[in-house]
């Protein structure tokens, strides 16, 4: 093929790299010729989704021809009087990860400042970096924001500040008044963005809920997610809660039948399974207490979760032992590449899943 370095790419993206994301199942299957094998690496719902979605999708399916409402239109006004908010201050999105996209696309010029943490959820990076924005990070501390540090990272050039509460990849939560002394003192001309894609998984009471303050901070922006507890990761329908000129700059950004129909039915029916929602956060928590009690008579420490996956210390590459896990059929993320090199993220599993994950790690331990 003829190269075409006459065609030259902007040079804001010519450095970024392409996301890596958990690897697939499939991948896996194919590359070591095994079938039994477990992914505990994207943190995706063990229990899979409400059995309302599957029945909701099979008879959507005859509407296939049809393009989708373009803003969602049932769900978001489904979504608002069960959040309690005014339906035109929600978004959906292909993913939550469109909606960062969005907000990125709207609000962050060249030469912008975003403030993140270090580290945090890669793709709030990728895409002030595809703006032409300078990201400005503050390390965590002990896995947790540090928002003290973040506040004075502001200057007159700061756009925007990603608070990703559960932390992906860490699992840490801020405290409640910590995180609202923060709020209070952002200042307005910078849009605050709290992710919150695994806010159902949060138990802790020392946790803020953040959606009646939108009303008093027209900058506040709040991002949530059916990927996660809902089960629908594969459908791709995110959502985010912010004032209503915000939500009106983001449509016209957005594509304009960003959500599809599937997706949509989907998401209207997991909300209608609130005891689905329930019992998987009981799973999870109890996953987690498992995990937890088993990595400590490991001898090996984690950071303290809120969510639902663990980041574990291993005291040597997190790489080699994501590599022998692999072999094993046990496919987590290496911590590598989610800048803790010595770590490894596990997703919390079902209970044989979780199972097999620390027998499979106690012989990669031992035999490394
Ligand atoms: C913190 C956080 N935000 C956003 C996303 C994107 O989720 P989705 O685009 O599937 O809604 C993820 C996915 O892992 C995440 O961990």
């Amino acid at each position: 093929m003829q190269t075409s370095d006459r065609i030259p790419t902007r040079k804001e993206i010519e450095n970024i790299g392409v996301y890596t994301p958990g690897k697939p199942l499939e991948e896996v299957r194919r590359e070591l010729g095994i079938t039994h094998v477990i992914k505990l690496a994207s943190n995706e719902n063990p229990n899979g989704c409400s059995p309302l979605v599957k029945e909701a999708i099979i008879q959507e399916l005859s509407n296939a021809a049809l393009y989708p409402e373009s803003t969602a239109p049932e769900l978001t006004s489904k979504l608002a009087l069960m959040l309690g908010v005014q339906q035109d201050q929600i978004i959906t999105g292909n993913g939550s990860d469109e909606i960062i996209r969005l907000l990125t696309r709207s609000y962050v010029r060249t030469g912008d400042e975003v403030i993140m943490a270090n580290v945090t959820f890669p793709r709030y990076e990728t895409n002030v970096q595809i703006e032409g924005g300078i990201v400005v990070t503050v390390p965590l501390v002990e896995g947790a924001h540090d928002l003290e540090e973040m506040l004075r990272a502001i200057n007159h050039r700061t756009r925007m500040i990603f608070v990703c509460n559960p932390n992906n990849p860490t699992g840490t939560i801020v405290g409640e008044e910590e995180l609202l002394t923060f709020i209070q003192k952002v200042p307005p001309h910078v849009i605050l963005v709290i992710d919150e894609a695994y806010y159902e998984y949060v138990q802790d009471s020392d946790y803020l809920q953040t959606l009646p303050l939108l009303a008093s901070y027209p900058n506040l922006v709040v991002l949530r997610t059916f990927s996660k507890i809902y089960g629908l990761a594969s459908l791709r329908m995110g959502y985010g809660i912010m004032h209503p000129t915000i939500v009106q700059s983001l449509i016209k950004v957005k594509e304009p039948f960003n959500t599809n129909r599937l997706a949509q039915v989907a998401a209207i029916a997991s909300l209608d399974d609130e005891a689905f929602v329930t019992s998987c956060v009981q799973d999870n928590a109890e996953g987690r207490n498992y995990l937890e009690q088993e990595l400590v008579r490991m001898g090996l420490t984690y950071f303290q979760s809120h969510a639902n996956f663990l980041m574990i210390h291993m005291n040597r590459s997190g790489q080699d032992v994501f590599q022998g896990l692999l072999a094993e059929g046990v496919i987590v993320r290496s911590g590598t590449l989610l800048g803790y090199p010595e770590t490894i993220r596990v997703t919390i599993g079902t209970p044989e899943e979780n199972k097999a994950f620390i027998q499979a790690l106690e012989k990669v331990l031992t035999t490394a």
